[in-house]
C-alpha cells in the first residue's frame, strides 16, 4: 500500500508533503520510532529531503544540543562581526563607487567583479590584492564581501592585526568566547576577507616561529577548501619572509594575484 504522502506526491509532483519512510523501536529510549521526509520548501536548500524522527528522546535531545550548537556559532559570529567593522571611509564602498582612472585599476575591479559574480562553494578560490597605500585594494574586497552577503553567503571582512587583537582578548577569563570557537567560526564563513596580512606586527620568539605566524597558520589552514580573499602592502619577496613560507605557500595555493598600482587615492589631488 501506497502511504498518504506517496499518493499525494503522484497526484501533484510540485507538492511538498512529508512522508514516513521507516519506523523502529530506538534502544537508547525505548520509544516506538518514526522516520519521516520531508522536502525543504524555501531558501537556498529548495527540494532537497530533509529527515527527522518522532517518538524518539535520544534524537529531540540531539536536536537540542544541535541548535545550541549553532546558536553558540551565531553568538561567535556575531563578536567577528562586531570586529568586522570597517573605517567609515570603506562603509560605502561598492563596485560602483569605485573609479577605475587607469588600465591597471579597471583590471582589479574587473577581477573583483568576476570573482563575486562567479563565487560557488564548491570551487574555492582566492584572491591576493597587493599594492601600495590607498589604491583600493580594501576598497574592493569589502564590495565583493557586501555583494555576497546581499546574496546571502556568510562573508567576514577583517584586517589581520585587529583579529590577532581579538584573539589575544580571548585568553582573557571574561572573554565571552574561547580561541577555538573564534578559529572555528573563521574557518566555516563562506568567505573570509583578510585584510593587510603582514602589517601585524610579528615578533620572532627564540623558536623562530612568532606568535603571530603561528595563528595566521592556524587560520591559513583552517580555511583549504574555502574562499579567502587576502590584501597586502607587502610585494611577492616581502610576503614570505613576514608570514613566513609555510603561510605564504598555503596562501598562494588556488589563488588569483591581482597587483595594484597609481596614486594614493586618499592624498590624490590634496595641495597644501
Ligand atoms: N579607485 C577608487 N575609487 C573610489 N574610491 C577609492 C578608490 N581607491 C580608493 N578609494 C577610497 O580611498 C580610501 C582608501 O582606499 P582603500 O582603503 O581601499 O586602500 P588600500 O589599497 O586598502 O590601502 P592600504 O594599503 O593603505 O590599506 C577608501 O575610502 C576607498 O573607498
Ligand atoms: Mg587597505
Ligand atoms: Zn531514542
Amino acid at each position: 500500500m501506497q502511504s498518504m504522502g506517496e499518493i499525494l506526491k503522484t497526484l501533484m509532483p510540485g507538492l511538498t508533503s512529508a512522508s514516513e519512510v521507516g519506523r523502529y523501536i530506538c534502544e537508547g529510549c525505548g520509544n516506538e520510532t518514526v522516520i519521516i521526509d520531508q522536502p525543504v520548501i524555501g531558501g537556498p536548500d529548495k527540494g532537497k529531503q530533509l529527515q527527522y524522527k518522532r517518538g524518539c528522546v535520544c534524537w529531540d535531545n540531539e536536536q537540542a544540543r544541535e541548535a545550541k550548537r549553532e546558536q553558540r556559532a551565531y553568538q561567535v559570529q556575531q563578536m567577528v562581526g562586531k570586529y568586522s567593522t570597517v573605517n567609515p571611509d570603506l562603509e560605502a564602498a561598492t563596485f560602483e563607487s569605485f573609479m577605475a582612472s587607469t588600465p591597471n585599476l579597471h583590471r582589479a575591479l574587473t577581477a573583483a567583479r568576476e570573482y563575486a559574480d562567479s563565487f560557488d562553494l564548491s570551487q574555492p578560490m582566492n584572491l591576493l590584492f597587493a599594492g601600495m597605500y590607498g589604491l583600493g585594494k580594501s576598497h574592493l574586497s569589502y564590495s565583493i564581501c557586501k555583494e555576497l552577503r546581499f546574496k546571502g553567503y556568510i562573508a567576514v571582512f577583517v584586517s589581520v592585526p585587529k583579529l590577532l587583537t581579538v584573539i589575544k582578548s580571548t585568553y582573557q577569563r571574561n572573554s565571552d568566547f574561547t580561541e577555538a570557537e573564534l578559529l572555528d567560526v573563521l574557518s566555516k564563513v563562506d568567505l573570509l576577507a583578510l585584510d593587510d596580512i603582514g602589517a601585524e606586527r610579528a615578533k620572532r620568539e627564540d623558536d623562530g616561529e612568532s606568535w603571530a605566524t603561528e595563528k595566521l597558520f592556524e587560520i591559513i589552514d583552517g580555511r583549504s577548501g574555502r574562499h579567502t580573499i587576502y590584501t597586502t602592502n607587502l610585494t611577492s619577496d616581502e610576503l614570505p619572509r613576514k608570514v613566513g613560507q609555510r603561510n605564504f605557500s598555503r596562501m598562494m595555493m588556488n589563488t588569483k594575484p591581482v597587483k595594484f598600482e597609481g596614486v594614493d587615492y586618499r592624498i590624490n589631488n590634496k595641495r597644501f
